[in-house]
């Protein structure tokens, strides 16, 4: 199976090895002049140069060996050497079919990968944010592109479950509920479920949070606990992980409503278990430095000064780049994927790099593995500031989708009630939500406008929904008769449509190479843009000729499907009406 432009430039390379030239690439390009052709080839001018020749006279020679074939109708020399390339209806017309039965013609596979994408990244215990949004969303995006390209996909939450906010919550429960068993002078094991529900652990860590800021005492108590947690105290350890369990759950649901779900729900504490192998290989290269195990990462050709890595304090207890590393020997040991992808905030970038380094210099990851940061921008409100509640305190990321979903209500249609409003009201606010985080490039910062997002027109989610919803409405109203088949290009906006979803073999390559999903939300924006320009101007439901409607019917069919597997790989669901 090979996509009609992968097709299409192997022709184009095989015509120029038979003149006797070599190229590395040959692009199909779109077309910046429509009205000489479909698309270009734009490659002679860069052949000629290198083999000295006069880039019309090579261009003149390919068009006369590529004109023998009859599926390329129309080509136009312009310029220096440009060639406008259109092509046979027939030709276009059977791929789009095709492509109708399988969408696995659009892409081009390669060879198949094991990847365990790193994403999500809540820290267990404390409420989740706004800015804990982007890194869910692009994670399972991302997840869902490499599998669409057939890749082994494993996406690891990797729970931040240690540190800080571990003392802080048992500290205040020892103040709450001082007669757990957890605090008998006895404990040896407590097999009851903790009660503590969600609200009781939202409460608990501000409120130790603000006490610890301004009494040292309750710091130093909060470390120590912090450190008997770390270093595995039965009593404190027990308890913990039944907090956490708590936690998860809610932080699951949040995940859930975002339609993201992992394969493996595993947390630094998870990674305990092999500091001490991950150690024992760290250990040629590492040296002590003001109380801590470290190892030089800077290389020669460094345009920055980038710092040794502290591994581990020489105490014995971990800190955050212990458990990543150890994180790292583990999912080697047992998963040994091709290559680790990290989607987190990009100002932790450098730490990750330094991490890479370190894995590498000490064989904790053969060098043919790849480990990549896709480090993301930070989320502001609409004014550019950080994103605030209306009395001035961070936002929940439970509360930001509350807000989307109010707005989204709004503009629904009355008529339309109970469950089924509740659903597609949900529905609606995800595509919000995620069409305006997945739009900007991944690494720059951007600000979350909810007006503007929340439109249905634009580049929004609600069009796009819109958009797919209308298509749906066709076929509710429609019979069709026998399979769907293109078989009709009977004005330029069908030829338009058509073109445009030939390029989807690129977007959605680039959108994986590039792991960047504003390419498939700009896609979406266009296509919906050419399939309603399209609706507007011809009468679908009332075609006299059978043959057309028919035709109309199945492309309109094919940009439904091509429109709902971008939405899922953006993790977005189309309501059944709007
Ligand atoms: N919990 C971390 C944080 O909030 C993000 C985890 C990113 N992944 C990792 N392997 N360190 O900063």
């Amino acid at each position: 199976m090979a996509s009609f432009v992968k097709d299409v430039e192997e022709k184009i390379t095989k015509a120029i090895n038979k003149l006797g030239y070599q190229t590395d690439k040959v692009l199909l390009s779109n077309s910046n002049k429509p009205e000489l052709g479909q698309f270009q080839f734009n490659g002679v001018m860069a052949i000629a140069k290198k083999n000295g020749l006069n880039p019309v006279e090579l261009a003149n020679k390919l068009v006369d060996i590529l004109q023998e074939d009859e599926r390329f109708e129309k080509l136009l020399i312009a310029g220096p050497g440009f060639i406008n390339i259109t092509f046979n209806k027939d030709y276009l017309l059977n791929y789009m079919n095709k492509c109708l039965n399988d969408f696995d013609n659009f892409i081009d596979i390669e060879k198949s990968k094991k990847i365990i994408i790193d994403y999500g990244g809540a820290n267990a215990a404390k409420a989740l944010h706004v800015g804990h949004m982007r890194s869910p969303n692009i994670g399972e995006a991302l997840k869902r592109l490499a599998k669409l390209y057939k890749n082994e996909v494993l996406g690891d939450v990797h729970l931040g479950d240690v540190g800080r906010q571990s003392g802080m919550v048992i500290t205040e429960l020892m103040l709450e509920q001082p007669n757990l068993p957890y605090f008998k002078e006895n404990y040896t094991e407590c097999n009851d479920s903790l009660n503590l529900t969600i609200e009781d652990l939202g409460r608990l860590y501000p409120v130790a949070s603000n006490k610890a800021k301004e009494d040292e005492k309750r710091m130093e108590e909060v470390r120590k606990i912090t450190a008997e947690v770390d270093k595995g105290t039965k009593r404190y350890l027990d308890l913990w992980k039944k907090i956490v369990q708590i936690s998860s759950k809610d932080i699951k649901n949040t995940y859930d409503k975002l339609n993201c779900h992992f394969e493996l729900w595993e947390g630094e504490l998870d990674s305990y278990k092999y500091i001490d192998d991950t150690l024992k290989i760290l250990k040629p290269h590492m040296y002590e430095s003001e109380g801590a195990y470290v190892i030089d990462v800077k290389k020669e050709d460094d345009k920055v000064d980038i710092p040794p890595l502290i591994v581990v304090k020489t105490d014995g207890s971990s800190i955050y780049a212990t458990r990543d590393l150890a994180t790292i020997y583990s999912r080697m040991k047992r998963f040994n994927p091709d290559e680790i992808w990290y989607v987190v905030d990009k100002r932790q970038g450098m730490y990750f790099e330094q991490c890479f380094r370190a894995s590498y210099k000490s064989g904790l990851v053969k060098n043919e593995t790849k480990l990549e940061f896709l480090g993301f921008g930070t989320l502001n409100g609409k004014d550019g500031k950080p994103f605030k509640t209306r009395d001035g305190g961070l936002l929940t990321l439970n509360a930001l989708i509350d807000m989307v979903k109010e707005i989204a209500a709004s503009k629904l249609k009355e008529n339309i009630k109970g469950e089924e409003r509740e659903k597609i009201v949900e529905q609606i606010a995800i595509s919000i939500l995620k069409y305006g985080d997945l739009l900007p490039v991944r690494n720059t910062d951007y600000n979350f406008d909810i007006e503007k997002f929340s439109s249905v027109e634009g580049k929004t989610g609600p069009y796009v929904l819109y958009t797919a919803v209308r298509i749906k409405s066709i076929f509710n109203k429609l019979e069709k008769t026998g399979e769907y088949k293109i078989s009709e290009i009977s004005s330029k906006d069908e030829e338009n449509i058509i073109i445009k979803l030939i390029e989807l073999t690129k977007v959605l390559k680039a959108a994986y190479e590039e792991k960047n999903t504003s390419i498939i939300c700009d896609y979406l924006f266009n296509i919906c843009n050419l399939y309603n320009k399209f609706y507007a101007e011809h009468n679908i439901i009332n075609e006299k000729n059978e043959k057309i409607k028919q035709s109309w019917i199945a492309l309109s069919r094919l940009v439904y499907l091509v429109i709902e597997k971008l939405l899922d790989i953006l993790a977005i669901e189309i309501p059944e009406k709007m």
